[in-house]
């Protein structure tokens, strides 16, 4: 699939390059993280974003403290490097993928461990044998996100018909993952066979993630894409452009309510009154079984600054008074339609249906 091939974070010549989405629309800047710090920071500043794509870059970014680290045996490295993943999953709360991706490599360099222990073998050398596991696996989620992306596409474009008007909120893109995105993979897809859709792409306040990034990725893929302000949402449905509504996912709890970008509830409650289908995209890593609901869900809290001026050559309310900035809403799993991930599309109930897929090989 060429079209949603950008990759927002990657490895290369021995480095952990990102496009710096902070920069976008209007300056494409690739640069490296070298430190742990500089990951943390690159995730808690939205340089890097997107839950799938925060999980590969924090599963690139453990590889990365590991090898700045100097233990010289296995049980003190073993020590730091949990400590430094516990360190990267504080960036953000929300996103499971985060603590997934940090825990899946926490596990891998546990069970090497365990083994070399059990050899009697735990000097400087196997600690440098360790830091290559980490990095082994960093590689294997990344290339999983890929080939769950393209999944996706398929699966979802299954949804969809030529000539369709689509709604989607925030950025699932090919920028929120290691390449073509969740909910925006089968509009790649289509738009090769030909489909010829018609994308409208909510602003998505405070950050603009639908005008500064979603709106970036389809116009550069040649795809037909409309930025409107979010509450504009129900007036492009009242007029019948919208024939499907597609968005991503940061964490969904076992009962198939989904946290997505703030403002996804809304436009959730929107397509029910129009009668349009809500599709969430949900990678398996994204689906949080041991979260009942979505009340369990962590709100990530950002500050008011981001409402109040950022973006503006002025500040654009009063000083002195109160802003309340949750970066993210939960749609309840009645308002959702299907939950598409790359192993299938799934339908209510979800908390029957949810696990299965799960736990489908
Ligand atoms: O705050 P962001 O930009 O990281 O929020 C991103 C979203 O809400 C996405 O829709 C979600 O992570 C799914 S990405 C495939």
């Amino acid at each position: 699939m060429e079209k949603g091939s950008i990759s927002p974070i990657f490895w290369k010549n021995g480095k952990l390059v990102i496009l710096d989405q902070t920069k976008l629309p209007n300056r494409e800047i690739y640069r490296e993280l070298g430190t742990k710090e500089e990951v943390y920071d690159a995730i808690k500043t939205l340089a890097v974003r997107g839950a799938p794509a925060i999980g590969d870059c924090a599963a690139y970014g453990l590889f990365v403290s590991a090898r700045n680290r100097k233990d010289q045996d296995l049980a003190s490295f073993l020590k730091g490097i949990r400590e430094d993943a516990e360190y990267l999953n504080s960036s953000r709360p929300t996103a499971v993928n985060l603590s997934w991706a940090l825990k899946r490599e926490v596990h891998v360099l546990e069970d090497f461990a365990r083994g070399k222990t059990e050899e009697g073998k735990t000097g400087a050398d196997v600690v440098e044998d360790a830091k290559e596991i980490l990095l082994e696996e960093a590689h294997k989620i990344w290339n999983e996100d890929v080939e769950s992306c393209r999944s996706m596409g398929e699966y979802g474009l299954s949804l969809l018909k030529p000539g369709m008007g689509i709604l989607t909120h925030c950025n699932a893109g090919a920028l929120a993952t290691a390449k073509y995105g969740t909910c925006l993979s089968p509009v790649y897809l289509g738009e090769e066979q030909g489909y010829g859709f018609k994308v409208f792409s909510d602003e998505t306040r405070p950050l603009l993630q639908g005008a500064r990034l979603t709106a970036w990725e389809l116009h550069r893929a040649g795809i037909d894409v409309t930025t409107i302000c979010d509450n504009m949402a129900s007036i492009v449905m009242k007029n019948g452009w919208i024939d499907a509504v597609v968005v991503g996912c940061d964490r969904m709890a076992a009962n198939g309510d989904g946290a997505n970008k703030i403002g996804t509830s809304g436009v959730a409650i929107l397509a029910k009154e129009y009668g349009i289908p809500f599709y969430m995209y949900v990678p398996t890593s994204t689906i949080d079984l041991n979260t009942e609901t979505g009340a369990d869900i962590p709100i990530e809290e950002r500050e008011g600054a981001e409402i109040r001026e950022m973006w503006y050559r002025e500040p654009m309310a009063p000083e002195g008074i109160h802003f309340y900035n949750p970066a993210f809403d939960v749609t309840d799993a009645k308002y959702i339609t299907a939950v598409v991930t790359e192993k299938g599309v799934v339908y209510p109930p979800y908390t029957e249906n949810l696990p299965k897929i799960v736990k489908q090989g």
